[in-house]
């Protein structure tokens, strides 16, 4: 080798070596207090972002766009601009609107679309280009911009300068990489900046240029530099590339939409939720309706009393969930009807505390005709509260990277009910509410809530898991408001979850003592361990005023005051 071809790879080995930090450390907080504002997210580099946007006087709505676009880029498994998401705000003055920015079935999707010739699901709705739902979160932050403060551009820089410059990966990042590689490789075209020579490492820098360039041409665009233009050419490009049907049409014809929160209350709290086409907010409001009339803080946390009670209205719950719930645009959803005090009180009618019910005999009650996603919670100086949670569906979505735009698609076409009764990846069931139509959004479980309690806020909480979402949140409230625990403790405290189909309790490791398992199962229960169930990123306002921020263990999430 000649002297000046030894000094290039001594170079190009110094520069290399520069990208790997394995001493790199987040600074990462599970819990944190603050006088003034909040913010809790899936990462601390949005986390720091959000926290940024606070100080330079940005409201909470500026900060929760300034972490989703971060998010987009140092949690692409979640993060995005290439889906959809909801958003819970509470102004100042007590004013609580929703945000929906989910995606939509492109204008050529169809009933069966995903049925093989022998009507059977294949699974073309969860990877590849068939996959994808039509975009929403960048219209999302547009229309939330108009609460906003700051000027966008300033949101959106940190983002840009994170891609450009590169982050850190944290160990759970490079394992998650690694661990979809092969996913990457067969569903894209051009070989994505995921997939590189050998394993990611912990302290590896990710440097995401084409997602840069996308971002800058949102910043100089607006809404255009996405759903027109060069981005709308690449990914449409992408699409015909790999057999999606993504048009230009679908893109500039896409709108979010602000809806009415579903309001309800629980022993004097007053909670707003997500509507349709989020089951979030309707189940929440039958979870907590259903077990209100029962004494469950005299019973005890997870006692099995409890427990059992909780699963019983989860069963019914989810059932009503897989006739009744579906986007209301296309779809007569009977929201007063199920969502009524008496409407529960006779759905638990037959709650017998010592014996489990049957999934099979369960069906949804008669109304008569009259694994990513992301959440992150966000309190500004001024009262403003805002409750996001935004994904790409399952991790990393259809694993499909829009060649030379550099950002994620997702495949949130599997939230549809593709045949009746066929579960979906999150073992969800639906019908005719939920099947797929052109134009329609996709059914969610998405949960972003905000509570009240003597009209003041009192906290914001969600959570990404699936269909574990509804029973996450509804555990995380009850835990703070009948268990008396902290938002922290409330956040870290182990899960557990019944969908109605399958007729299974699935339970985090460690959460009930043999005792209580015997207990359960004699009841009928059947009980199943498996992996962690949600993420919860919450707030909370204390007895004394201040603002306790609770990032969930189970993740790299971060909780930072102001
Ligand atoms: O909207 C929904 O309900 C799902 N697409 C959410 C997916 C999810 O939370 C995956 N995360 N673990």
């Amino acid at each position: 080798m000649k002297p000046i071809q030894t000094l290039f790879l001594v170079f190009i080995l110094i520069l290399s070596a520069c990208r790997t930090s394995p001493e790199f450390s987040y600074d990462i907080e599970k819990t944190a207090i603050s006088d003034k504002a909040m913010v809790v997210s899936a990462h601390p580099e949005a986390t720091r972002v959000g926290v940024e946007i606070l100080e330079k006087g940005g409201n909470a709505i500026d900060a929760s766009i300034g972490v989703q676009l971060a998010l987009a880029v140092v949690y692409q498994n979640a993060g995005n601009i290439g889906g959809g998401g909801f958003m819970v705000y509470r102004d100042k003055d007590g004013k609580v609107k929703t945000l929906d920015y989910r995606e939509k079935a492109p204008k050529a999707a169809t009933r069966d679309m995903y049925l093989d010739s022998l009507g059977e699901a294949t699974d073309k709705s969860r990877n590849g280009h068939l996959a994808v739902g039509v975009p929403g979160t960048v219209a999302g932050l547009f229309a939330a911009h108009k609460n906003g403060k700051l000027p966008f551009k300033d949101l959106i820089q940190p983002a840009i300068d994170l891609a450009e410059n590169g982050f850190y990966l944290t160990k759970k990042q490079a394992s998650s990489l690694n661990s979809k590689r092969e996913d990457f490789v067969k569903y894209n075209t051009t070989p994505p900046v995921f997939v590189k020579e050998g394993e990611w490492k912990k302290g590896d820098r990710l440097v995401q240029k084409a997602l840069a360039e996308t971002l800058k041409r949102i910043r100089d665009n607006g809404q255009a530099g996405f759903y027109e233009g060069k981005t709308a050419d690449l990914l449409v490009a992408e699409m015909q590339a790999g057999g999606g049907i993504i048009t230009k049409d679908d893109l500039k014809s896409y709108e979010a939409k602000w809806r009415e929160p579903i309001s309800f209350t629980y022993k004097g709290y007053e909670i707003h939720s997500m509507p349709p086409p989020s089951s979030g907010g309707i189940a929440l409001a039958q979870l907590l309706g259903s077990i209100e009339p029962y004494p469950i803080a005299e019973w005890g946390f997870q006692s099995p009393a409890t427990t059992h009670l909780m699963i019983e209205a989860e069963r019914r719950t989810y059932a009503d969930r897989a006739t009744h719930l579906g986007d209301m645009d296309f779809y007569k959803v009977p929201i007063t009807q199920i969502t009524n005090k008496e409407y529960l009180k006779n759905r638990m009618a037959d709650f017998d505390p010592n014996k489990a019910s049957l999934s099979k005999e369960t069906e949804a009650g008669q109304v008569k005709e009259s694994e990513e996603t992301t959440h992150l919670s966000v309190v500004d100086g001024e009262g403003n509260a805002v409750s996001v949670t935004t994904t790409l569906n399952t991790s990393y979505g259809s694993k499909v990277i829009v060649s030379g735009g550099g950002f994620v698609l997702n495949n949130e076409m599997d939230d549809f009910s593709a045949k009746p009764g066929t579960p979906n990846f999150f073992g969800l069931v639906g019908a005719e509410a939920n099947a797929i139509q052109p134009e329609k959004r996709m059914l969610s479980s998405m949960t972003p809530t905000i509570v009240e309690k003597d009209g003041r806020l009192f906290m914001v909480v969600g959570t990404p898991g699936g269909s574990t979402i509804i029973t996450s949140v509804f555990q995380t409230f009850v835990n703070v408001v009948d268990f008396g625990m902290s938002m922290s403790e409330a956040v870290q405290a182990k899960r557990f979850h019944h969908q109605w189909l399958p007729n299974k309790v699935f339970y985090e490791a460690n959460t009930f003592p043999d005792s209580v398992l015997t207990a359960l199962t004699q009841k009928g229960q059947i009980m199943e361990e498996r992996g962690s169930i949600g993420r919860v990123d919450a707030i909370l306002v204390t007895e004394d005023g201040k603002l306790e921020g609770g990032a969930d263990t189970r993740g790299d999430d971060h909780a930072a005051g102001l």
